[in-house]
């Protein structure tokens, strides 16, 4: 069988763009991408696309129409595939066993089982979620029950594109993994995906594993990258009680080649719909098969983010004299990083409810993510002020606090918003990218991270 017709169930953050890229890359194959979610898929087919990637409109006007489609689920659209995307969102558990820790995998169960009811034999299943390890294992025992052979072939296939470098990361992977059964028909499977693939990424590059190291492969390399950044904000206490500087740190650590110079740097913490989410699982899956010390290995990168978030409020607070009751504070950024809207799991949500448990007034800013931020904070007790103007979000304030370090930031007037502000006005840069001399020299009071501060009092 040749792939010629791909069905995706999922239409978010990694379903939309990968399958964008692959309709762009394979103008023969007729790519579909279902969702359950009826407002998601008429975003899809208009020109406000549901998710803000850079270079992505170009790409899905390219192919939108020609071999790129975005339907409701149907009965027929799945028995038309050839190979089935499974792109569902897995969250961590809010109930149950493993509350908090595991993986949420209802999502995918129901799609494994409308799979099931529709689609044809044959019909190659590919995970591309998120999920724990032994999942597809799980979800091939949902599609082959009554079977022995594997009438639906269940590949992993885990995506590893970054929010805000998607297109350019699916574009030119560094890696593509694919794993799958040892068996002829698993290995069969495999390389029809590899062979979507190899219509623009070299096959050196692609990469031919089990199932079960795919999946683990997976966590192993969002756990070890968020680890890096645990390590450096770690160092950035350190720093700070010590009087050394961080920036200067990651620097020449980083120039060992054996260590490098990314994901070093110091933060309010990570946050995004991964790496909080796959190490929890990672630590979950360790303690299950009673490897204790791994899991609490693990939990320890998760334990020192939520340490540093933590850290970051406490220092506006003894700052800011003990007290931001009634004081309006300008919140820059909101997105959990630069060049997205997203703001799942962002360090900005944490910030602002600590912020507001102390009364504060925020005015947010945020140049993509300020309806996002918007239901995040939804509910939460206290004034929020939701602004896109960053000079309006900072008129009055006390304090400006970076959650986000958006490079339209680094732009602005400070004088101007220094003369706006009420005195002694802060800055908590909570991602270190603002120019820290310059600010204390317009009068700033400046606290970064994993460095003096630079205050005038
Ligand atoms: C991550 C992985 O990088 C990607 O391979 C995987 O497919 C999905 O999860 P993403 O969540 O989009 O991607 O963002 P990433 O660029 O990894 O950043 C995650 C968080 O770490 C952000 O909040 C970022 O601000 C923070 N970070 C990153 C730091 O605080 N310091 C750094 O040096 C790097
Ligand atoms: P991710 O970052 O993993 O892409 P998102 O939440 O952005 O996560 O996207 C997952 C999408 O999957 C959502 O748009 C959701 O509506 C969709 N979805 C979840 N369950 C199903 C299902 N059973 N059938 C079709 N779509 C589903």
């Amino acid at each position: 069988m040749n792939v010629r017709n791909i069905v995706c169930i999922g239409a978010g953050y990694v379903g939309g763009p990968t399958m964008a890229v692959i309709a762009d890359r394979c103008p023969d194959v007729r790519v579909t991408v279902v969702d359950v979610n009826e407002a998601k898929i008429a975003a899809w087919n208009s020109e406000a696309l549901p998710v803000f990637e850079p270079g992505l409109p170009e790409v899905v006007q390219r192919a939108r129409g020609r071999n790129l489609f975005f339907a409701p689920l149907t009965p027929q659209v799945l028995a038309e595939a050839d190979m089935i995307f499974v792109c569902v969102n897995t969250p961590t558990k809010a109930y149950g066993e493993g509350a908090g820790m595991a993986a949420d995998l209802q999502y995918w169960e129901k799609s494994a089982r409308t799979i099931l009811a529709h689609a044809r034999p044959g019909t190659i299943v590919v995970e591309k979620s998120t999920v724990p390890v032994r999942t597809a294992e799980a979800i091939s025992r949902i599609l082959n029950q009554s079977n022995r052979d594997e009438v639906f072939p269940v590949l992993s296939n885990p995506e590893f594109l970054a929010e805000g470098t998607a297109v350019q990361d699916l574009v030119a992977p560094e890696r593509v993994l694919i794993g799958s059964s040892n068996s002829s028909v698993g290995e069969a499977a495999a390389r029809e995906l590899g062979a979507i693939y190899e219509y623009w990424v070299a096959p050196e590059h692609v990469l031919y594993t089990s199932v079960w190291s795919s999946e683990l492969a997976k966590l192993t390399a969002n756990a070890m990258l968020a680890q890096r950044v645990s390590s450096i904000n770690a160092m950035s206490a350190l720093c700070e009680k010590s009087g050394a500087d961080v920036t200067e740190l990651s620097r020449a650590v980083g120039m060992d080649g054996r260590i490098g110079q990314r994901f070093l740097e110091a933060g309010v913490g990570f946050g995004g719909s991964c790496f909080r989410k796959d190490i929890l699982n990672l630590s979950y899956i360790a303690g299950q098969l009673g490897l204790q010390q791994v899991a609490d290995y693990w939990r320890s990168v998760v334990d020192i983010n939520d340490y540093q978030i933590d850290r970051f409020c406490k220092g506006i607070l003894e700052n800011m004299f003990n007290t931001v009751a009634g004081k309006r504070l300008a919140v820059f950024g909101f997105a959990f990083k630069p060049g997205t809207d997203d703001v799942r799991d962002a360090p900005a949500i944490r910030v602002c409810t600590r912020l507001l448990d102390e009364h504060a007034e925020l005015a947010v800013t945020d140049p993509q993510a300020l309806d996002n931020a918007r239901a995040a904070l939804d509910g939460l007790p206290g004034t929020v002020h939701y602004l896109a103007d960053p000079y309006a979000a900072v008129a009055g304030a006390h304090a400006l606090v970076v959650c986000t370090q958006w490079p339209q930031f680094r732009e602005l007037d400070y004088e101007r918003i220094f003369a706006s502000m009420e005195k002694p006005a802060f800055v908590f840069d909570g991602r270190n990218c603002l120019d820290h001399e310059r600010l204390y020299d317009i009068g700033f009071n400046v606290v970064p991270i994993g460095k003096a501060p630079m205050r005038h009092y």
